[in-house]
């Protein structure tokens, strides 16, 4: 896994079309409906814009601008949208990270959402259904990889507590279990059997009922593009990206700890809890520093990714755990 480096073609934010003068959209958003083929070609024409994209085909578009929450604000800068679309992690669509276009692939309506286990009343509910029901906001959030690279999002979405509470968990409940889709068809990536398809992700449920849990919906005012994990993914900014699933299908509330996807493949290297902390290396990554994906500068990495304030006091009695890798 590498870090981005800005490329020959890659010009700065600054210098790009601004939204308002990209005037063929409309036409790269239909080549998109028409295949693969197509794509090509309209990638041909210039950068993608992948979030106006999903402004036009997303349903959920009409709930754009959610009220900002300005208690979590970042410090500047925020990372270009264009890097966050087009530089990501989802093994689904391969293993590199220029995923952006294989992921259009991704059919996000209809969607539904299971929800079950140790809860008053199993169900399953329409994605749109379920955001009518939820509070939405807009929170600026921090991002860190395990693989040592970062950046900075306005998500919009709902904390992932208002989904407990609507799904009524018993007290027995002890884990929050979070599923990513399984379907070769528009996820060519899980051909690749040596993973352990469904990507699979878990939280405590006081982790999950933290006021910093957050499930996404859209990114910069927009609705959350494929790549980025449509309709709806987790975040949860104190522990490594692999902590935030994508394209969630299924929350199982129960007594056992999920196994997650990466501790599947690798317990040694990934474990349940993954908090960030710069003093415990990955065997594959000091985590002392990270490279700011808009900057690609390399900025100290700080303990709970500076989300301590909210979550340390989580961990206080959990001292044999391994917490941090
Ligand atoms: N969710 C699914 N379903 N599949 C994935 O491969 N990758 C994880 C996480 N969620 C992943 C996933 C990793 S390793 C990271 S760092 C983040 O998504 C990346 O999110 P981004 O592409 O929006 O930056």
């Amino acid at each position: 896994m590498l870090i981005k480096r800005r490329r020959g073609w890659e010009i700065p934010e600054s210098e790009a079309t601004p939204e308002s003068l990209f005037r063929d959209r409309r036409r790269i958003v239909k080549a998109f409906a028409a295949g693969p083929i197509l794509l090509a070609g309209a990638k041909a024409l210039g950068a993608l814009d992948f979030a106006a994209m999903a402004q036009e085909t997303d349903p959920s578009a009409k709930l754009y601008p959610a009220a900002p929450n300005m208690k979590y604000k970042v410090k500047l800068p925020l990372t270009p949208e264009k890097d966050v679309t087009t530089y990501n992690n989802f093994y689904e669509y391969g293993s590199h990270k220029q995923i952006s276009s294989a992921a259009q692939q991704l059919q996000i309506r209809p969607w539904t959402v299971k929800i079950d286990g140790m809860i008053e009343k199993p169900m399953t509910v329409g994605i749109d259904d379920l955001l009518k029901a939820m509070p939405l906001e807009e929170r600026t959030y921090r991002h860190r990889c395990v693989e040592a690279w970062s950046m900075k999002v306005p998500w919009t979405g709902f904390p992932l507590k208002s989904l407990v509470d609507y799904a009524k968990p018993l007290g027995s409940a002890k884990y929050l279990e979070m599923k990513t889709f399984v379907d070769v068809k528009m996820a060519p990536g899980q051909r690749s059997f040596w993973y352990p398809w469904p990507y699979t992700e878990g939280l405590t449920i006081e982790e999950a009922t933290n006021e910093l849990a957050f499930m996404v919906i859209g990114l910069y005012g927009k609705p959350v593009p494929k790549q980025n994990g449509a309709p709806l993914r987790l975040a949860v900014p104190w522990k490594y990206g692999f902590k935030s699933v994508k394209s969630i299908v299924s929350f199982t509330f129960t007594d056992k700890r999920p196994k997650t996807f990466w501790e599947a493949l690798q317990a040694s290297e990934y474990g349940f809890w993954a908090n960030i902390n710069p003093e415990v290396s990955h065997p594959r990554w000091s985590q002392a520093q990270e490279t700011d994906l808009g900057t690609q500068e390399k900025i100290p990495t700080v303990l709970f990714n500076g989300y301590g304030e909210y979550v340390a006091d989580l961990y206080k009695d959990l001292k044999n755990e391994k917490l941090w890798a």
